[in-house]
């Protein structure tokens, strides 16, 4: 209670602008049932361990609803563009590039005071079909290397971390775990490397990470990803590549079980003796197929994702924590394959409510019992 007073009494003296967005937004809250205690911001819970919140945004919620405006610049530190800002996006066909989503979204973070978070440079499902085509012919690494030299510096001053190679890992594809894309295809497996000395040379002062998602469970699978995971990381520190850390998509899945504690611990232990940082990059729970009531629903989800937030928030080196969205309503695994379109994986509902796995990421960073 005390911590919390304190923390309340920074957020009068150096948050001004966002205490008055949360006094908006709590107004408007006033006009639901909300069953959920009043909170103080995620930023401030996470700032005060030393942790940045944030979320992921996207142009919908930038463009369509001043409810979710006023909530990311209440709850977050920083944004990750959900879209935005990958290469598809940016560079549509060869000889034409579109930075206007990417700039609304940065410019909002600017004038607000937020970090953004570069996210994803090279990934297998964000290159055009021009470019792929293009590594496949030339094999000319020069493609890689204007793209990042046109996006990194561009947002340099407001993004410290890039998620510079998303989701390398993949079982079945290799001997050495890695998954086979364009970029194999045309580079092999030094691809990695360069990716990472190229966004180096791009943007010298940021973090550059590898982004990586299915680390979670119990399952021969998932026991393969993150040994896969290690075995990687080792080999790029072991050349020198200049690697600052890993990023954790965690998207939790309730029909896989409960996090599995012991596989995680481990592999932030092991990742943090290669001296890299980590951030929990893409956090929500996909929910199982079926069943329950709405509050058994919505207890299942925030005890995973304070079983998660338990572990992970034993390492000083997580440096920050972002979930894939804050309302259910924009949330991505209602419209992926196969998702249950009433999912409710992140901490508002699709009211904007708070929900317990709000509670429950606000005791996670506050060192707190949940309540729920
Ligand atoms: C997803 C977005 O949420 C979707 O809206 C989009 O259609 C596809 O990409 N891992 C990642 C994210 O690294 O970039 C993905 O985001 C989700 C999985």
């Amino acid at each position: 209670m005390r911590r919390r007073r304190f923390l309340q009494g920074i957020a009068a003296a150096t948050f001004q602008p966002a205490l008055s967005a949360c006094m908006r937004s709590a107004r408007e809250e006033e006009q639901v049932e909300d069953e959920e205690p009043e909170g103080i911001a995620l930023q401030l819970a996470a700032g005060s361990i030393n942790r940045m919140y944030g979320s992921a945004f996207s142009e919908k919620m930038l463009n369509a609803s001043s409810r979710a405006r006023a909530m990311t610049l209440t709850q977050c530190a920083s944004i990750t563009p959900e879209w935005s800002l990958k290469w598809d996006r940016l560079a549509p066909s060869a000889n034409s590039t579109d930075f206007t989503a990417a700039d609304a979204i940065a410019n909002f973070a600017r004038t607000h005071g937020k970090r953004m978070r570069g996210h994803t440079l090279l990934w297998h499902q964000g290159v055009p079909t021009w470019a792929g085509e293009q590594l496949q012919n030339t094999r000319e690494w020069d493609v890689v290397r204007s793209y990042f030299n046109a996006v990194m510096p561009r947002y340099g001053d407001i993004v410290d971390e890039w998620d510079v190679v998303n989701e390398a890992i993949e079982i079945g594809h290799r001997p050495d775990g890695l998954r086979h894309n364009q970029f194999m295809e045309a580079f092999g497996p030094e691809y990695i490397d360069w990716a990472f000395w190229t966004a180096r040379d791009a943007a010298p002062q940021a973090r550059l990470y590898l982004n990586e998602y299915g680390l979670e469970y119990f399952s021969a699978e998932e026991g393969a990803r993150r040994l896969n995971l290690l075995r990687l990381l080792e080999r790029l520190k072991i050349r020198g590549v200049p690697i600052d850390g890993v990023g954790l998509q965690a998207h939790l899945d309730l029909r896989k079980g409960k996090v599995y504690r012991e596989g995680i611990y481990g592999l932030l232990r092991d990742i943090t003796n290669m001296d890299l940082g980590i951030s929990v990059t893409e956090l929500d729970v996909r929910e199982a197929d079926s069943g329950g009531s709405l509050e058994a629903r919505d207890r299942a989800v925030a005890d995973e994702v304070r079983r998660y937030m338990d572990i992970v928030l034993q390492f000083p080196n997580v440096g920050s924590v972002t979930t894939w969205g804050l309302s259910d309503r924009y949330s991505w695994l209602r419209y992926k394959d196969g998702g249950r379109r009433d999912n409710r994986g992140l901490p508002y509902d699709d009211q904007w409510r708070r929900k317990p796995m709000r509670s429950a990421l606000e005791a996670a960073f506050l060192g707190q019992q949940s309540t729920t």
